[in-house]
C-alpha cells in the first residue's frame, strides 16, 4: 500500500498530527479523497458536543462496499480478501479472493432483497465466525440496510432485547456454531428470542453444523436455497445503493453503567475513513500481508479490524472460527505458521491464558512470518507484554497497544508500528485527529505531564459515534454531559513524564472481563431475576487471566439447602438473561449490603473487600449498618 496518508516516519507522524489539529477539515478532506465517492461532500465537518451533533463529509454519497470490494476487484481481483480457518484444524481452510467475495456479497444482497429487505431496514445477524458472516454484513451495507450483529455468546433474552430495540425485520443466523469441542444451537436460541419479536418477518438460516432445526413456514428460509433462486435468475449483479455519508451503517450494542445495553450508531462515510486510516497506519499494513485479528466479529474489534479496515485497504484478513485452546493451546501458533501471518492482533486476556500453558506449545512452531503484534480491549500488564514480545515477537516485532472503544469506531491512542516508540503498558500517543484531555472529577483540565485523571476527547474524529439508536438523549447523558463540551470515555488514564498515555481502566460501573464490557447494573438485574434473590451488588476484582473477575454479593431469602447448588442456579439465571460471559466468578451470600442512609450501595467498600483489602476501607461512619461490613469481611471468598 502506498497511500498519500500512510505515515512512514516519526517526522511524518508529527507533521500529520500537527496538520490534523491546526486544520482538521483540510486534513480529513485529503484523506477522504482517496476513496470512491458517488458525489463529493459539501462540508467536511459540522459539529457541536452539546446536542451532540456530529456530521462528517455531509452531502457526500458513497457505498462502503464499493470501497471494500469493487475497487479491489478492478486492481487486484485475485488477491485474497479473506482467508478462513475453521474451528476444526482438519477441515479445509477457505480463501475468498476479492472477485469471489464481491460476487458472493452481490448474490446475497439479492437474496436479502428477495426477502423484502429495503434501504434503512435493520437486520440482526447472529452467526458463527464463517465467511458467510462477512458476506451477510457486507450484503446489508450494499443495499443500505443497517446491520446489528449480536455476539454468538448472548442469550435468547439479550438477542430479543436488541432486536426489539432496533425493530429488526430480518434475522440472519445459522443452524449452529462450532466452538472448540462444543456446538451451540444458534437457530433454536433465535427461535426462543423471536417469541417476543413480532417485527421479524424473515429468518435466513445458513447450514453450518447440520443439527436438526425447526423451520417456521413462511418465516424461515435456508440460505443455500435462497442462493439457488438467485442463481436461477442468472445472478444479476447487485448495484450498490448510494448512501449519504451520514446514513447509518450499523448498530452495535454495548454495555454502559446504567440500564440495558445501548445501540451505538456508526455512519457510512466517517467510519469508513477512520477504520481505514487507523488500520493502514497503526499496523503499517503493506500490500499482500496477512492480517490476523483474533476478535469475534460480534464485537467492534471484529467489525473494524477484520472487515471494514482491512477490506477497505485491499488487505488480506484472516478469520478464525474457533478458540485459542482447542484442540490444544498451540492453535494460534499453528495458524500463524500455516498461513504465514504477518500481523497478529489479539487481546491481553488471550495472551495471559496462553502464557499459562508455558512455552511447549510454541517450541516447534515457525513464527518467523510475524512482523507486527497488537493488543486491544483492556490494559496489558507488564508480564504479559514481555512474554508476548519475547516469545511470540522474538523481540523483532513492534507491539502496538491500541486503545479505543465501541463508541470510537476505531483506534484513538496507540503507537504506530515501528515508527513511534512502544512502551510496555502504554498506549502512548494519540493518532492524528485525536485531542485527548485529562480532567479531574470536577472537569478541570489537568495540564502538563505526570498527571492522572479521567480521559476525555475534545474534538470529533470521523469515527466517533453519532447517537445511540432510538434514544439520542441517552447518548448525550452517557458521553457528553459529564464534562461540558467533551466526549467522556469512562476510562481513567495517566500521562507520564514523557507525555505518553497509559489507560488504567474504567472509572464507571462497567467491568472489563476478558476484554468484554459488562455493566454491573445489567448483571445485578439478571441475578435479581432469580426468585430467591432479594438484592445483589456486583463489583470487579483483579483476575489473573480475565483481567477482571465478577464478584457478586447476594442477599438470598429463598430456601437453599446447599449453597453450591444455589450459586449454580444463580449462574444459570445470568446465562439465560445475558449469556455465559456475564456469569459471576464468585458469589458471596450476605445478610445485608453496605448502604448509605439514603439507601445507596457503597460499592467502594465492596470493591475493596473483593480485592482483598480488609483493613483500610475508608470512611464507614455514614453507613446505615456498619456491622454488615464486618460480616462481609469475615465471609469473604
Ligand atoms: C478498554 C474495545 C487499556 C477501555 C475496542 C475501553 C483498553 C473499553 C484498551 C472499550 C487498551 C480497550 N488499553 N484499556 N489498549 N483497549 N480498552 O467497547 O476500558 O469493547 O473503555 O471496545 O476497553 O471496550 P469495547
Amino acid at each position: 500500500m502506498s497511500n498519500s496518508y500512510q505515515i512512514n516516519s516519526k517526522e511524518e507522524y508529527d507533521l500529520a498530527y500537527k496538520k490534523s489539529i491546526e486544520n482538521p477539515e483540510a486534513f480529513w478532506s485529503d484523506v477522504a479523497d482517496n476513496f470512491h465517492w458517488h458525489k463529493k461532500w459539501d462540508q467536511v465537518l459540522h459539529w457541536d458536543f452539546v446536542s451532540p451533533k456530529i456530521e462528517w463529509f455531509k452531502g457526500g454519497k458513497l457505498n462502503i462496499t464499493e470501497n471494500c470490494l469493487d475497487r479491489w476487484v478492478k486492481s487486484q481481483p485475485d488477491a485474497a480478501a479473506i482467508i478462513w480457518e475453521a474451528n476444526d484444524p482438519n477441515e479445509e481452510s477457505r480463501t475468498l479472493t476479492y472477485k469471489e467475495l464481491h460476487f458472493k456479497v452481490s448474490q446475497f444482497a439479492n437474496v436479502l432483497k428477495n426477502n423484502g429487505a429495503r434501504k434503512g431496514d435493520r437486520i440482526c445477524i447472529y452467526m458463527p465466525m464463517v465467511p458467510e458472516l462477512t458476506i451477510a454484513i457486507l450484503a446489508c451495507a450494499r443495499i443500505g440496510c443497517i446491520h446489528s450483529v449480536v455476539f454468538g455468546g448472548f442469550s435468547a433474552q439479550s438477542i430479543s432485547d436488541r432486536i426489539q430495540d432496533a425493530q429488526c425485520n430480518i434475522v440472519i443466523t445459522a443452524d449452529g456454531a462450532f466452538r472448540g469441542n462444543k456446538s451451540i444451537p444458534l437457530k433454536s436460541i433465535i427461535d426462543e428470542a423471536l417469541i417476543t419479536c413480532p417485527s421479524v418477518k424473515k429468518v435466513i438460516v445458513l447450514t453450518r453444523t447440520s443439527i436438526p432445526v425447526s423451520m417456521l413456514n413462511g418465516r424461515d428460509v435456508w440460505w443455500e436455497e435462497e442462493i439457488k433462486q438467485v442463481e436461477n435468475k442468472g445472478n444479476p449483479e447487485c448495484i450498490a445503493e448510494s448512501m449519504d455519508a451520514e446514513d447509518m451503517l450499523f448498530i452495535l450494542y454495548t454495555s454502559g453503567s446504567t440500564g440495558k445495553p445501548k445501540g451505538v450508531v456508526h455512519t457510512c462515510g466517517g467510519y469508513m475513513v477512520w477504520t481505514n486510516y487507523t488500520f493502514v497506519n497503526v499496523f503499517q499494513y503493506q500490500k499482500s500481508q496477512i492480517h490476523f485479528c483474533t476478535a469475534d466479529i460480534g464485537w467492534i474489534t471484529g467489525h473494524s479490524y477484520i472487515i471494514y479496515g482491512p477490506l477497505s485497504a485491499g488487505a488480506t484478513s484472516l478469520m478464525f472460527e474457533g478458540i485459542p485452546t482447542w484442540p490444544d493451546s498451540g492453535r494460534f501458533w499453528d495458524i500463524i505458521e500455516k498461513h504465514k501471518v504477518d500481523i497478529l492482533y489479539t487481546a491481553p486476556t488471550a495472551i495471559r491464558s496462553l502464557m499459562g500453558f508455558g512455552l511447549d506449545p510454541i517450541k516447534e512452531k515457525n513464527l518467523s512470518s510475524l512482523k507486527i503484534l497488537g493488543t486491544v480491549g483492556e490494559p496489558i500488564n507488564e508480564e504479559a507484554w514481555h512474554w508476548y514480545n519475547e516469545n511470540i515477537g522474538k523481540k523483532n516485532c513492534p507491539i502496538v497497544d491500541t486503545w479505543w472503544q465501541t463508541e470510537t469506531g476505531g483506534i484513538l491512542i496507540s503507537n504506530i508500528a515501528g515508527i513511534t516508540k512502544s512502551k510496555p503498558t502504554f498506549a502512548t500517543l494519540p493518532l492524528p485527529g485525536i485531542q485527548p484531555i485529562i480532567v479531574d472529577e470536577n472537569g478541570n483540565e489537568l495540564v502538563g505531564n505526570n498527571v492522572s485523571g479521567n480521559l476525555c476527547i475534545k474534538f470529533p474524529w470521523p469515527g466517533i459515534l453519532r447517537t445511540t439508536y432510538g434514544d439520542h438523549e441517552r447518548c448525550r447523558t452517557a458521553y457528553f454531559s459529564t464534562y461540558k463540551n467533551l466526549y467522556f470515555t469512562g476510562d481513567g488514564c495517566l500521562r507520564d513524564a514523557e507525555g505518553d498515555y497509559r489507560i488504567t481502566g474504567r472509572v464507571d460501573d462497567v467491568l472489563n472481563v476478558s476484554g468484554h464490557r459488562i455493566g454491573t447494573a445489567e448483571v445485578e438485574n439478571a441475578i435479581n431475576m432469580h426468585s430467591g434473590v432479594v438484592e445483589s451488588a456486583i463489583v470487579g476484582y483483579p483476575h489473573d487471566i480475565k483481567g477482571q473477575g465478577i464478584y457478586a454479593f447476594v442477599i438470598f431469602n429463598g430456601i437453599h439447602t446447599d449453597e453450591a447448588h444455589t450459586r449454580k442456579d444463580i449462574c444459570i439465571t445470568v446465562s439465560k438473561i445475558i449469556g455465559a460471559i456475564a456469569k459471576p466468578d464468585k458469589i458471596q451470600f450476605v445478610s445485608g449490603l453496605p448502604k448509605t442512609r439514603s439507601g445507596k450501595i457503597m460499592r467502594r467498600i465492596l470493591r475493596k473487600i473483593a480485592e482483598g483489602e480488609t483493613t483500610n476501607l475508608g470512611d464507614t461512619t455514614t453507613l446505615l449498618d456498619p456491622a454488615v461490613v464486618e460480616e462481609i469481611k469475615l465471609n469473604r471468598l
